[in-house]
């Protein structure tokens, strides 16, 4: 039926209803459409059916203290028009149906963490990231976007986009590190590649940005904390990669727990309703987190639900994530005119907008086929695009005496908790992925050397100490036997791969840590085993950054594998054997210790810098550590060396806005692989009105080499790339002094100066 020929007014949608339900309507994409279809929808409407637009169930507690009670009967009621958390694919299509029992059959949206990856799972975002490759990123949503889909899933809370310069915080394993330039990136690319070109296509799945907004500065790292910052750096650092997920069309977004300026973000009318919808013009709907507006009584700024419910849609949010404050207190708080109908009326609207654009109306179902679900999931290109996502973002952090990369003959010793466990490839947000299908680091590395043998040699953590509950039970005895098990079985091999870090329960939501180093446990067993005399390859699987600067020297190498996902054993046994040489770059400093966090590359220059090998007291350092990190941002070894000449710019003194700027630089592979670089590119502004970091990145290259080669590579630099926030939040470059960076990390670069003036 087309829409357009039916009247929707009084007893003309009456009938419309009853003969022709809406979701046998063609849609009609134009705005135009839409909108008429929703209200004449709305018209029709009773304002308990609203309500129950703006209300988010779920089944599921895994993140958060609870689930909500009598599912079924609020979806079959209409009060619960949103669903996440629903884990099984066998019941998805029934609590689907259930939505067809209300009076209007409005289809609900079905949401889901789909993290990386639905069945088929990706490293860990942070993991990812350090691929540098937003196409390859791109890919791995769409591949989420496709399983996902195939099962009935209509939305996904991803991508997490918040940056994160707090190691201690255990969620920086979901988003993409410290930079707010490459950050934008990566957040475009997964929302294009969950969203596809249109939100209507069956394979599309609706993508949330998260946490609006700075959820990644919570105070000393500990989740759920207060953050508080300037408004130039929240401008300049925080808000970019956000900003970039709305202009990529993300069609929803999350509020955040903390407070932003004093007032909590579910609750921040300037936030949501100022900066997200007036000066972004953002046209989705607004989620809050699980729970968020029961939680600002918490925070103290509401004395109940009812007031908490009005705080929220005052600030412009749709729908409220299992608290139920909305259902339960707006239509009270209309009675009493402290919210009105237009409000409600506009959070509905949003909703509604979001399941037409999904194609709801027309089927409420989608994609939803048990037999397409078969055929693409967990595929043999998946798992191929899994091995390469994982080999991408494998980062080599030390290769003394280029130990690495192994002979395929060499008699291993693979030792590690985690090194055989299918699992702990994933990560606390892969509520759904196929562990029968991943691929371990035992078998990955049998598949290309069976000159191979494997003990546990420790557990994983030694701690006994309070608010570690998540960490399993130590066994002090138990302990002694496995690293002797593990002497023993290295003392026959040729090499000793030793699989050392965290488990999936130490990194994720409410996993803060004050100490990030290696378990106690896991060291003891590392010295043993360097004491052996043995080469040792140190595999360090993580969710985070972690201080591992003592531990470095028992390990001639160290690969950083992060959580590599269903082909972990695949990607990792490339890498030792050297089929993949590594290429991975950090996208979040290493701090060499607890208490230089935050750190980050970044940084001002302040007014006393300390400069490497200086004696003035007066400087900002510490007494008792080095100021830079263990590994800065954009670090990476490769089994090949690089080296960069001098670079060349094609003016030094610029006039106006119409010129324009090229810094070059040639590359030569002057190790004997081929390999894979990241060239990167960062400026300074030497003088402005504010206070600018000591380097941003601006740009970046990735190239191949064969040894020998070189390459040239050419930046075009910009004004754009020269604008910041002044103290008045004005966007704009100003006349001056620049410096431009070249080179394979943020601290190993080489220098060129230009002026440019207006
Ligand atoms: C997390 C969100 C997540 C939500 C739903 C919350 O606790 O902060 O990131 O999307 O739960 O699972």
């Amino acid at each position: 039926m087309y829409l357009k020929t039916i009247k929707y007014t009084g007893i003309g949608f009456f009938i419309f209803i009853l003969c022709y339900s809406p979701r046998c309507s063609a849609q009609d994409i134009s705005k135009k459409d839409r909108d008429k279809y929703i209200s004449a929808m709305m018209r029709n409407m009773t304002l308990d059916e609203k309500l129950g637009q703006l209300n988010l169930v779920t089944p599921m507690a895994k993140t958060g203290p609870f689930a909500t009670k009598n599912i079924n009967l609020k979806i079959m009621d209409g009060s619960a028009g949103n669903v996440y958390g629903i884990l099984s694919a066998g019941s998805m299509h029934s609590k689907l149906m259930l939505a067809d029992s209300t009076r209007l059959k409005i289809p609900l949206i079905n949401g889901l963490d789909i993290i990386h990856g639905y069945k088929t799972i990706f490293p860990i975002p942070l993991g990812l990231s350090c691929s540098w490759d937003t196409i390859m990123i791109e890919k791995t949503a769409r591949v989420a976007a496709i399983e996902a889909t195939a099962v009935g899933y209509n939305w996904t809370f991803s991508p997490m986009v918040d940056i994160t310069r707090d190691p201690r915080w255990g969620r920086v394993m979901e988003g993409s590190g410290e930079d707010p330039y490459l950050g934008g990136l990566i957040a475009r690319a997964m929302v294009k590649g969950y969203q596809g070109p249109d939100l209507k296509n069956e394979t599309s799945l609706m993508s949330c940005i998260k946490h609006f907004a700075m959820y990644g500065a919570a105070e000393a790292g500990r989740d759920y904390n207060t953050t508080d910052m300037s408004m130039i750096s929240m401008y300049q650092n925080y808000l970019p990669p956000y900003k970039v997920a709305v202009d990529a069309g993300a069609a929803s977004i999350m509020t955040s727990f903390n407070e932003v300026d004093g007032v909590p973000a579910t609750a921040n009318k300037w936030l949501f309703t100022d900066l997200l919808r007036n000066e972004w013009g953002f046209k989705g709907f607004v989620v809050t987190d699980f729970n968020a507006i029961q939680e600002l009584m918490n925070h103290g700024v509401a004395a109940d639900t009812k007031e908490a419910a009005r705080l929220a849609i005052n600030a412009g949010v749709d729908m409220d994530m299992v608290s139920e404050s909305m259902i339960a207190t707006l239509k009270q708080s209309l009675k009493e005119g402290k919210v009105t109908i237009n409000q409600i009326d506009d959070a509905c609207r949003r909703v509604l907008e979001a399941k037409y654009k999904l194609g709801l109306f027309q089927n409420p179902y989608r994609n939803y086929s048990p037999d397409k679900a078969a055929k693409v999931t967990l595929t043999a290109e998946n798992k191929l695009l899994a091995k390469e996502a994982a080999l991408k973002s494998i980062v080599l952090l030390k290769n003394d005496n280029k130990i690495l990369p192994l002979k395929k003959e060499t008699k291993i010793a693979l030792v590690g908790n985690l090194a055989n466990n299918q699992r702990e490839m994933f990560s606390m947000w892969s509520f759904t992925g196929d562990a029968n299908n991943v691929v371990t680091i035992l078998n990955g590395i049998k598949k290309q050397n069976s000159n191979v043998t494997f003990t546990l040699g420790t557990q994983v953590n030694n701690d006994t100490v309070f608010n570690r509950k998540n960490f399993e039970k130590y066994d002090a005895s138990e302990q002694l036997k496995m690293e002797d098990e593990a002497v023993n079985l290295a003392q026959n091999a040729d090499v000793i791969v030793a699989v050392l870090g965290e488990s999936l329960g130490m990194s994720g939501e409410a996993k803060s840590r004050t100490d990030i180093s290696l378990p106690d446990c896991q060291r003891n067993l590392l010295k043993k085993l360097k004491a052996t005399g043995k080469p040792v390859v140190w595999l360090l699987i993580n969710g985070r950054p972690m201080t591992i600067e003592a531990d470095m020297r028992y390990a001639d190498a160290v690969l950083d594998i992060w959580r590599p996902g269903t082909s972990a054993g695949d990607a990792v046994a490339d890498v030792l054997f050297g089929n993949y040489n590594p290429s991975g770059k950090l996208t979040m400093t290493f701090p060499r210790s607890v208490g230089q966090i935050p750190i980050y590359y970044n940084h001002k220059n302040t007014g006393r810098p300390y400069i490497p090998g200086q004696t003035e007291k007066f400087v900002s350092n510490y007494i008792d550590e080095q100021n830079s990190p263990l590994f800065p941002f954009g670090y990476g070894l490769s089994y090949t060396s690089f080296s960069y000449s001098n670079i060349t710019l094609s003016d030094t003194l610029l006039q106006g806005d119409k010129r324009t700027l090229i810094a070059s630089v040639q590359i030569t592979n002057t190790g004997k692989y081929a390999g894979e670089e990241t060239v990167q590119l960062y400026l300074n502004d030497k003088v402005a009105s504010v206070a600018r970091p000591v380097k941003e990145l601006k740009n970046f290259r990735k190239i191949m080499l064969q040894p020998g080669e070189t390459r040239e590579v050419s930046f075009k630099i910009t004004l754009e790339q020269l604008k910041f926030y002044n103290s008045s939040l004005k966007y704009n470059w100003e006349s001056g002094a620049f410096t431009v960076y070249i080179g394979t990390d943020s601290e190993d670069v080489k220098e060129a100066k230009f002026t440019w003036n207006k």
